[in-house]
């Protein structure tokens, strides 16, 4: 028997078709990946996390010639919120990609490394983190992005 791993999420076929909520938010994303700092890759990220309290932080990909040194949106805009309001749950984080090669916003899913912290701020607040994965084609939703990393690490209890 073959074991699949089933991602629970929810398609919509249009941006205009999201709850108004879900559409501010991913505006918000789209917003930033238009200050991204992306020479090296072209790659132009925004990312936008809402938190319990309404308070949205955004973020986008921060490139460096030394390139391990740049880092993604998504963890630009999580350590934004973390370092500002360390108690305040997210709720909500929205993801647009855009790449300047082909002059076109793609559906992205977060990197590994994203996942990771994404996990660790899901545990310490008790609540999950939704993801909005937006094109302009459609738009995926994840309730829960603790679903995309699978025995996340943790120091042994
Ligand atoms: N990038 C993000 O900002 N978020 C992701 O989830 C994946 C990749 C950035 C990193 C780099 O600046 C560029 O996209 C190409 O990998």
């Amino acid at each position: 028997m073959t074991e699949q791993t089933i991602i629970c999420h929810i398609r919509y076929s249009s941006f205009e078709s999201l709850p108004e909520s879900e559409q501010s938010l991913i505006s918000c994303a789209i917003e930033a990946s238009k200050r991204a700092y992306a020479p090296y890759s072209q790659f132009h990220v925004g990312a936008a996390a809402r938190l319990q309290n309404g308070q949205i932080f955004t973020g986008n990909n921060q490139e460096n010639v030394a390139y391990p040194s740049g880092l993604c949106a998504e963890r630009v805009a999580l350590f934004a919120a973390h370092a500002q309001c360390p108690n305040i749950p997210v709720m909500t984080l929205a993801i647009a990609a855009y790449n300047a090669k082909d002059s076109q916003f793609h559906l992205a899913t977060p990197c590994g490394a994203c996942r990771q912290v994404i996990a660790e701020f899901q545990k310490q607040s008790g609540f999950p983190i939704t993801l909005l994965l937006y094109s302009p084609e459609k738009v995926v939703i994840i309730k829960d992005a603790g679903e995309l990393l699978p025995l996340a690490f943790d120091f042994p209890q």
